[in-house]
């Protein structure tokens, strides 16, 4: 029984984990400041979230960002495409071919930013999956709440426009 368990226990970590080797988190990391954060910050707080959706609504571009953060792009992407591979195939096309009209950003994204630079075209693919695979798993903040009620404040504000 003891044994089974000696055996059954790394299994469980490494199923919980998505068998996901570090070295590969940790090149990923390397890419994402290399070739991401001049533009993409790596984490914002609910409270930069919130004041940046504020300055949105009321059509100015949010402070002192090119691009939005890491965190809210792995969280939005996760919605749409809550599966590794889906999530991994994604982000490395998109980030080759980026177009408005595959993306899944929030369309003030596009507003005030413009449409993200073709950043992959000169990536290889190896840094190209690990950047993904980083984007994938550095995160497991839950958005979800926070975009529903945030979406729900818009419609208030809009309808009394
Ligand atoms: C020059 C600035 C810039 C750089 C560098 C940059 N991005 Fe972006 N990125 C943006 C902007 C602006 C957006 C929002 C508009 C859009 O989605 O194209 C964005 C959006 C995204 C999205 C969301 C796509 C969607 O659904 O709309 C992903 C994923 C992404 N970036 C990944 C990356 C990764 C990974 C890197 C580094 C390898 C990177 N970006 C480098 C500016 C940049």
């Amino acid at each position: 029984m003891r044994l089974l368990l000696i055996l059954l226990i790394p299994t469980l970590l490494l199923a919980g984990s998505g068998n996901v080797d570090p070295e590969i988190l940790k090149r990923g990391y390397r890419v994402y400041q290399e070739n991401c954060s001049i533009c993409h910050t790596e984490k914002a707080t609910l409270w930069e979230f919130l004041k940046a959706r504020l300055n949105v609504l009321s059509g100015r571009r949010p402070e002192n960002i090119d691009a939005p953060p890491m965190n809210l792009v792995s969280a939005r992407i996760k919605e749409f495409y809550p599966n590794e591979l889906e999530f991994v195939e994604f982000v490395k096309d998109y980030i080759t071919h980026p177009s408005k009209k595959k993306g899944v950003c929030q369309p003030a994204a596009y507003a005030f930013f413009g449409t993200m630079p073709p950043i992959g075209q000169g990536m290889d693919e190896e840094d190209k999956e690990a950047v993904a695979l980083w984007l994938y798993y550095r995160y497991s903040d839950i958005w979800h709440d926070v975009f529903k009620r945030v979406k729900e404040l818009q419609k208030r504000v809009q309808s009394k426009k």
